[in-house]
This record gives structure tokens, sequence and C-alpha cells, in this order.
């Protein structure tokens, strides 16, 4: 039996995979409720036929899409999709995003920048006024990454944002490295005022691979509730 919680994300999923049709090349996320998706489409591909070829945005999609009967190729191979499907950590009215507290927004945003269509699922618990509450990931580079912290610190002083700390991602002790071999900083903002402006200036820091902040890439959310109800806003 599932949570609340996990009953929305499969709902989200579910209803998600209606925009799937046969011979698309789909982007799939990362993250527990992306993780319901990849186990959708699978049954799909095992017991309708459905024919998919599936471009991962993490090694953690990677294993999981091939264990459930997915045709996994790289982007490289695909080089466009039709769609991406994939979760969020905040969503706003206009249907900006906050990514990456799976760590994988580097793979993430180019696999949904590639793509025709980008649909977000998540649970109505992400949804919110103003992006900035959950901390904006920041992928930096290893080299110089206590530079690059402090440059971003600086560069917040100017903008419209309620905190300025920032943090490195641990994995226990150690830094998290991405698929990329890069770190993640955490910028605890609490609130980001002007999101579009913040994306273009964190990533002019050298050190900066990419930000969390996706602006005018998803067309459409499929937000799932804890009773199963599903709702799409687009
Ligand atoms: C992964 O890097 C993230 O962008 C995820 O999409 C995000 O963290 C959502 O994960 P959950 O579905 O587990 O909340």
């Amino acid at each position: 039996d599932l949570s609340p919680i996990d009953k929305a994300k499969f709902a989200a999923a579910r209803r998600a995979t209606d925009y799937v049709e046969d011979g698309m090349r789909v982007g799939l996320g990362t993250g527990s409720t992306a993780a319901w998706l990849v186990k959708c489409l699978g049954e799909m591909v095992r017991e309708d036929g459905l024919r998919l070829t599936g471009v991962p945005t993490s090694s953690r999609t990677a294993a999981l899409a091939r264990e459930v009967g997915i045709k996994v190729v790289s982007l490289d191979e695909a080089r466009w999709l039709d769609l991406t499907i994939d979760g969020a950590d905040e969503y706003d009215s206009n249907l900006n995003l906050i990514k990456g507290g799976g760590g994988a927004l580097l793979q993430e945003k180019i696999v949904a920048t590639a793509s025709d269509q980008m649909v977000v699922i998540a649970d109505i618990s992400k949804q919110v006024d103003t992006l900035g509450a959950f901390p904006l990931p920041v992928e930096v580079i290893p080299f110089g990454w206590q530079t690059t912290k402090v440059l971003i610190e600086e560069t917040l002083i100017g903008l419209d944002v309620l905190g300025r700390d920032t943090s490195l991602r641990l994995n226990g002790e150690r830094p998290y490295v991405t698929d990329e071999g890069n770190y993640i900083l955490d910028l605890h903002l609490n609130r980001i005022g002007n999101a579009r402006q913040l994306s273009l200036v964190l990533n002019q820091i050298p050190g900066v691979v990419e930000n969390g902040l996706f602006i005018d890439v998803c067309d459409a959310v499929v937000i799932g509730y804890g009773d199963g109800r599903v709702e799409v806003r687009d």
C-alpha cells in the first residue's frame, strides 16, 4: 500500500504516460517521481508492445530503464527528442522550476532543452508562489570550487534574493560528485525575486557549469494529489 505522497507521485507519473506515443524518443528524468514514470513506461513496453527509445538523465535512471526493459540510447545517438518527462523540486505559476535536488541537473537541463516538449511530474507539495524555499543547486567544477563559492556569494549581494548562504553538497564526509565529476553548491536563497536574471548571472561565473533554474523550459506540469487525483497545468 502506497503512502499519500507516493500515491501522488505515482498518479502524476501514470497520467504523464498519456503524452508518450508509439515510436517516440523520450528523455527520462531522475528522482523518485521519475522512477515511477520509468516503471510505468517499462510496463507499457513489455505488456503493450510500446516502441520507445529512452534517453536517461543520470546513471541511476539509465540502470532502472534497462532493468524494466526500455531501450536506452545516449543523447548523441538520439540527437533530438520528442518529449522529456522529469520531476522537479519546485514549480511556480509560470512553470519555471528548481531542479537538481537529486544532483542530475546538468544532464536534465541538456536533455530537456533538446526536447520538443517537457512535461514535469510532481506532487502538489512542489508548488510554490515564488521559487527559492528549496535550496538552488549549482554544479561547479572541482578545480577552485572554494573560490567559485565566494564569487557566487559576492554576486548574490546585488540580486533580489532573501538569503545568501551556500553549502557544498556532501556524500557522507566527502563532496557529492555528479555524473560529470563535478561538485554541487546548494544556495539557500529562501526567495528568488528574479529567477531569469539569477540564472543568467550564475552561469557567467567561471567555474559554474550550470544551475538548477529551468526558465521557459517546461510546457506542462502534471500535479498529483495524495488521494490519487491528478491535475494538469499548461
Ligand atoms: C534530480 O536531479 C532532480 O532534479 C529531481 O527531478 C528532483 O529532485 C525531484 O525528485 P523527486 O521526484 O524525488 O522529488
